[in-house]
């Protein structure tokens, strides 16, 4: 089987991209910690380049284990390559972190953020096996481990939608300030 930097660069090289903002970030961007954000496996970008118009005070980091979908990416954020499990950065450096149409359970939100930090996180859920049966049910989110992915963190708003296309979860969370 394939890995994942290598399944995302032949898509990102091969197919062509229709990177649409997320509307729930759009919807929701009034509860993000302003300062340093990380827009984990951001792909093209598109959704930290939008929180990045908004006000300069968002300073946005994309990072993605795709170099070529990195390459393609908004030049509206620094860009980074890197497997999110292994980001060169120092724990504790984030006021926000967007994770968008992604989830790996080796990333730990709480070290991540700085006091105060917030997270807006959506991605698909097992419920969306019923339209997708085809897809890797290692990238579909179990809403039983929100405890422990979000543990430390405090839940500002949680819900799974279904949008007659997909099954997805949206959460925001915050770290708290001590
Ligand atoms: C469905 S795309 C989502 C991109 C973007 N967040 C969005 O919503 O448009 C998933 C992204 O995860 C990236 N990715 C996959 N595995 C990764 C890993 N281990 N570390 C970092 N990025 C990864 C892929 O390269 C791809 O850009």
């Amino acid at each position: 089987m394939l890995d994942d930097r290598t399944r995302w660069n032949t898509k990102y090289r091969d197919e062509i991209h229709h990177a649409n903002v997320n509307a729930n970030l759009v919807r929701y961007a009034h509860l993000l910690k302003r300062g340093r954000v990380l827009d984990l496996a951001g792909g093209l970008g598109q959704n930290g380049a939008w929180l990045a118009s908004q006000s300069n005070a968002f300073r946005v980091i994309n990072t993605d284990i795709s170099e070529e979908g990195a390459s393609r990416a908004s030049n509206k954020t620094a860009r980074v390559v890197a497997d999110a499990a292994r980001l060169p950065f120092p724990n504790h450096t984030f006021d926000t972190i967007l994770n968008v149409r992604f989830f790996d359970p080796r990333v730990k939100f709480s070290e991540w953020l700085a006091n105060g930090g917030t997270i807006f996180f959506e991605t698909f859920t097992t419920a969306d096996e019923k339209y997708r049966p085809d897809f890797n049910p290692a990238h579909r989110f179990d809403l039983a481990r929100i405890p422990e992915i979000f543990r430390g963190l405090e839940i500002l708003r949680q819900y799974e939608t279904d949008d007659g296309k997909r099954f997805y979860v949206t959460v925001i969370a915050r770290r708290g300030d001590s």
